[in-house]
């Protein structure tokens, strides 16, 4: 794709990736996504924010082809699918200087061994004059690794964010138009990358409310020219409360941990609470790590596999833990043959979550009267804790 132009001096460079499935050999891409640069253009000075993912250099080269010079690369972000063509811009810009933090010189030295005489490491509120333009760079660590900050361009009112509001999904609306397609794409990459940093998000919000932002512009997916949209989810997100919802993941080899799952959502419906179910043998990560967000319990429902959990099941509950959701209360359900272990195993793998463990119920065979009359007083307490929140 050609540069767009944002406004006057001011352009989105980057790449499209249509057809990539898979991010970090882990989380689905259902959409697509994109790799966004800008280019900045002052009086005096040229800065080019970010570049693209490896395979994508060659399309950003291209871009650049008629841009005689850059006087600064500014790098938000270490992770190579904004970092990836620095270091060829770097080569083809040989009086370019580098702009980031410390940590992200130490990890961009690491990643593509370039020379330490090309970095100019940035203070934390650090300006920069580019000539009738001002860059203040603002350090935000853990969006989502340690090295990260983000940009404010003081007359545009334009902040680059990095990572920080992105949204896996390749789309040639410029600025987002689709609300509830972004919503979902964005949620999505939250809950995936951001959900385990929430408490610092919800700092790095507080510092940028002073900010009158115009446009967010982030390095991934459409930029936000109505910001509030984009911001008010993420403070839903990062400091909301949890909502009236169980989320159940889920595997069941010959149906009776299944038919344990139907009953208690019969049960947690007919109390109101809300379910969503999810069966691990075919599962998108990325809409159990979106119902996460928001749930208040989780259930895990596993059969019993040589006296252990199901392997999905334990994957489901080490995602869980890696994301760190703001759940407050967990159980494990599930059914097995003749003995099993999946309570502490399953347990074992849930270290990150402060959450109350509600008593674990495990039946052998189908669920029959006291499995039922379990799973109903589990449902009872679930509502009762919900309705306390
Ligand atoms: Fe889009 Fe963390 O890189």
């Amino acid at each position: 794709m050609k540069p767009r132009q944002i406004k006057d001096g001011i352009f989105w460079l980057g790449s499209l990736d249509w057809d990539r499935r898979l991010f970090d050999a882990l989380i689905p891409l259902p959409d697509g996504t994109t790799y966004n640069a800008y280019l900045v253009q002052g009086e005096d000075k040229t800065v080019l924010l970010d570049t693209v993912d490896i395979p994508k250099v060659p399309e950003i080269l291209e871009q650049l082809r008629g841009v005689e010079k850059i006087d600064y690369v500014v790098s938000h972000h270490a992770e190579p699918d904004h970092s990836g063509g620095v270091p060829a811009v770097l080569e083809r810009y040989s009086e370019a200087m580098l702009l980031c933090t410390e940590k992200c010189k130490a990890m961009l030295m690491d990643r593509f061994e370039i020379p330490g005489e090309r970095f100019q490491v940035v203070a934390d509120g650090e300006t920069l004059n580019l000539g009738g333009r001002t860059l203040e760079f603002l350090h935000m660590p853990w969006v989502h690794w340690p090295e990260t900050m983000v940009t404010w361009l003081r007359e545009d009112r334009i902040l680059f964010s990095c990572d920080l509001f992105g949204s896996h999904i390749a789309s040639t609306d410029l600025f987002v138009r689709d609300e509830a397609r972004v919503f979902e794409a964005a949620k999505r990459y939250y809950a995936e990358i951001m959900m385990p940093f929430a408490k610092l998000i919800a700092k790095h919000l507080e510092r940028l409310a002073p900010y009158d932002i115009q446009l967010i512009a982030p390095s991934h997916g459409s930029l936000y020219d109505e910001p509030a949209f984009i911001l008010d989810a993420y403070r839903e997100w990062a400091s909301g409360k949890p909502h009236n919802l169980v989320v159940i993941p889920y595997v069941s080899m010959h149906g009776s941990t299944r038919m344990m799952v139907d009953f208690l959502t019969e049960e947690l419906a007919e109390r109101g609470v809300g379910v969503m179910r999810f069966d691990l043998s075919e599962v998108d990560i990325g809409k159990l790590a979106m119902a996460l967000v928001d749930a208040a319990t989780i259930v895990i429902a596993t059969p019993t596999v040589l006296t252990g959990p199901h392997p999905k099941a334990l994957y489901a509950a080490a995602l869980a833990n890696l994301i760190r959701p703001k759940a407050k209360y967990a159980s494990i359900i599930g059914s097995y043959g003749w003995g099993t272990k999946v309570v502490e195993q399953v347990a074992a793998a849930l270290p990150n979550l402060k959450v109350e463990i509600l008593p674990p119920i495990l039946g052998k065979g189908i669920p029959k009267k006291e499995e039922k009359a379990a799973l109903s007083k589990m449902a009872d307490q679930i509502a009762q804790r919900h309705r306390e929140l």
